[in-house]
């Protein structure tokens, strides 16, 4: 068998390409999580064909004749000034093509282009589900920077009462703080104060990561909120204003995707710490899971990652009834060191 490995630079346009790509991609879905749906190639082709102008996603496939055994993407944000050293990396080979030093090439190819484009570190994720991505990661000497929980909430096991406590808890307040609630995009006149917003999360842990705070750009909200469009993931949002001040003081956000309808994606959530100390964390949270359980039946679960030693989060979420589904680790890798262990 003869596996080459195909390159591309940018957005992935060609039919047969997705098809092949959604074929790999459900084998790997399939293995790390056995109970979800299979995804649709409408959505492979909407994630490949993907360009945003503030990120460049170079792809490698292996190919063995016209299916797709393994891949590697890095994700290259170029508006996110304060991390230019770095490109996030997806990285996979098929169950049944394992330990034949194909992970290896992927993995030379991505680090050969990330020096030639000037990126030093790179930061691939592994699952607790499948230890062969750690065992990977060690042998080449990858540090592990962030261990994260994947929690989720049985929407069967949630106390709605004491989510209609911290709701109204939150709503007592309206002399200081407004709620607003966004379905899908936020309106256009809205676009500045939201990247402003944004920064909030620059206070969420990164552990051991050489990253450092995002720099957010108009860009970043715009092209995201089109992507989710692109790919039909429904989205909702919930922040609230300080009236005082006219400032948004924090935010949470969730998405559905129509392929794994059951389950709602916590996206991010914060408050700035001027403003902590209010309830707000725990009023946004209520808010969204309440939200779900009266219009979207459909969602039996929602998930959250966190990081383990983000101990505010974790309260609130414990509280709420999160529990840990599994765990998954970033870690990361300097691109000199790593080309140097794959030429010994
Ligand atoms: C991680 C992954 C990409 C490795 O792909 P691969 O093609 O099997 O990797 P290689 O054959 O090049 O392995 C190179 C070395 O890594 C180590 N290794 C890889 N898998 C291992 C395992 N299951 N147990 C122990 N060591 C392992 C070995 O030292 C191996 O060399 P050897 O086979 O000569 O002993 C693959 O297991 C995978 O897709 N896992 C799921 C996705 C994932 O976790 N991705 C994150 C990777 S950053």
């Amino acid at each position: 068998m003869t596996v080459r490995v195909e390159h591309f630079a940018d957005a992935i346009t060609d039919g047969s390409i997705h098809q092949a790509y959604n074929a790999f991609d459900n084998e790997m879905l399939h293995e790390e999580e056995p109970t979800f749906a299979r995804r649709p190639v409408g959505d492979t082709a909407a994630m490949l064909a993907q360009s945003p102008s503030h990120e460049r996603r170079p792809r490698w496939l292996l190919m063995d004749g016209s299916v797709v055994i393994g891949a590697a993407t890095l994700y290259l944000d170029d508006e996110d000034a304060a991390n230019l050293h770095l490109g996030w990396l997806d990285l996979g080979v098929l169950p049944g093509h394992r330990r034949r030093g194909l992970g290896t090439r992927l993995i030379g190819n991505v680090a050969r282009y990330a020096r030639s484009v000037g990126r030093t570190t790179l930061m691939p994720h592994t699952n607790s589900f499948i230890p062969a991505g750690a065992h990977f990661m060690r042998h080449l000497a990858a540090e592990p920077g962030l261990v994260e929980g994947v929690n989720e909430l049985q929407m069967a096991d949630l106390d709605l009462k004491l989510m209609e406590e911290w709701a109204a808890a939150g709503r007592a307040q309206s002399d200081r703080f407004e709620l607003l609630r966004v379905d899908g995009s936020w309106p256009d006149e809205m676009i500045d104060e939201v990247v402003a917003l944004q920064y909030v999360m620059n206070d969420a842990p990164v552990g051991d990561l050489d990253f450092n705070d995002q720099v957010f750009t108009a860009d970043h909200v715009i092209e995201w909120q089109e992507e989710l469009a692109a790919r039909n993931i429904s989205r909702f949002v919930f922040a609230i204003r300080d009236l005082p001040s006219g400032r948004l003081a924090g935010y949470t956000d969730l998405g559905i995707n129509p392929s794994f309808r059951d389950l709602g994606q916590q996206g991010d959530t914060g408050v700035f710490k001027e403003f902590r100390g209010h309830g707000l964390g725990k009023w946004l949270k209520a808010e969204m899971v309440l939200r779900i359980a009266a219009d979207h039946p459909e969602v039996t679960r929602i998930r959250t990652e966190n990081a383990q030693s983000n101990a505010a989060m974790l309260g609130i979420n414990h509280a709420m009834g999160f529990r840990l589904h599994h765990e998954q680790t970033i870690w990361q890798i300097n691109v000199e060191e790593l080309l140097a262990t794959l030429s010994t």
